[in-house]
């Protein structure tokens, strides 16, 4: 039995669906992997309303969401030599992965597999392609060296406890997160100094500039303007959630290819966490992604299969 998490139309959450599809045989150069762990993404959402169709767009009916989940190796096809049965895998990239099998193009070329060495629990490997990933773009591209002071707003979402992580590992003086009062203590345990976001924001940060460089991960005109008060050299600024952000001064992410290899390597033998806040079965993944959307979960989002 192979549960599959699908959609007919572009739509809310209750458009998608549960359903059995037979497990797939690996063609040539594929291998079928097992799912233990499927991180649920901001994209997804945006992929289900309709919002990305113009990038990604989706074959209906049947679409399936999910761009990263880890799992296990249980068969391979014709000319595959880099993994065997029983490999533990990370799987990045196109739409595809809420189901609990799926055959999987396993060249280093297609970019879609990267192997891992069992470091991390498959729950911690399913949320790193996106949030590591992102993260790691994002701090190459304003150039963050050590011993500089980095400001990151939405501190506290996916992508933003990774980015105030990563900064610390690569040697950042001091990370500046800004977050909801309620995270401030998650944040605090892991080396940042929390601020608030909302009215004043300026001016608190202001206290606590200057800073090297910025790394906006939650979009809107408040991190926008306050990056560019705060950052003076434009490259140094990104965002990763507002492409409207170009225009007023703070360049979009320029993703590096995923580097994910690299991005394991670096965090691989470091406390690097990212919190898991919620866990549902892989059959209630429009329960998970309605909670994403509401927002403020301090953390990732992951479906389990065979639940
Ligand atoms: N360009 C790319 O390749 C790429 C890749 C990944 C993600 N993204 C985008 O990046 C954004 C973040 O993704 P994510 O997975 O980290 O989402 P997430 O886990 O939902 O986190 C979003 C965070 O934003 C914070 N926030 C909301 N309004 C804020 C404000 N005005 N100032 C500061 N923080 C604020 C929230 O903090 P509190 O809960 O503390 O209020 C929340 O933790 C999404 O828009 C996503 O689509 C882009």
């Amino acid at each position: 039995m192979n549960t599959a998490v699908l959609f007919d139309r572009y739509g809310a959450p209750d458009a998608l669906y549960a359903t059995d599809v037979p497990i797939p045989a690996p063609g040539p150069g594929e291998v079928v992997v097992r799912y233990t762990a499927i991180g649920v993404n901001p994209i997804d959402w945006k992929i289900l309303n309709g919002g990305l169709r113009a990038h990604i767009p989706m074959e209906l009916p049947g679409g399936c969401l999910g761009v990263e989940a880890a799992g296990v190796v249980v068969d391979v096809g014709a000319g595959v030599r880099r993994f065997r049965v029983g490999d533990p895998v990370i799987r990045h990239g196109r739409p595809g992965a809420y189901r609990e099998y799926e055959a999987v193009p396993a060249s280093q070329e297609a970019d879609e597999l990267t192997p891992q060495s069992g470091r991390f629990s498959a729950e911690q490997a399913a949320v790193l392609p996106v949030a590591a990933g992102t993260a790691y773009s994002a701090l190459r591209q304003v150039g963050l060296r050590a011993g500089e002071r980095l400001l990151v707003h939405g501190a506290s979402g996916g992508v933003g406890l990774a980015t105030v992580q990563l900064a610390l590992l690569m040697g950042a003086e001091e990370v500046v997160g800004t977050a909801s009062a309620h995270h401030h203590d998650l944040l605090r345990r892991l080396g940042v100094t929390p601020v608030e976001y909302g009215d004043g924001l300026l001016e608190r940060l202001e206290e606590l500039g200057p800073f090297g460089a910025s790394v906006d991960c939650a979009g809107g005109s408040q991190p926008t303007g306050v990056a560019v008060r705060l950052v003076s050299i434009p490259e140094r600024r990104v965002t990763v959630a507002d492409l409207q952000a170009r225009a007023r001064g703070v360049p979009f992410l320029d993703h590096v290819p995923l580097e994910l290899a690299s991005t394991l390597d670096l965090i691989g033998h470091s406390p690097f966490e990212l919190p898991i806040a919620a866990r549902f079965p892989l059959a209630k993944a429009g329960e998970a992604l309605e909670l994403g959307m509401r927002g403020g979960v301090g953390g990732k989002i992951v479906l389990l299969p065979g639940q």
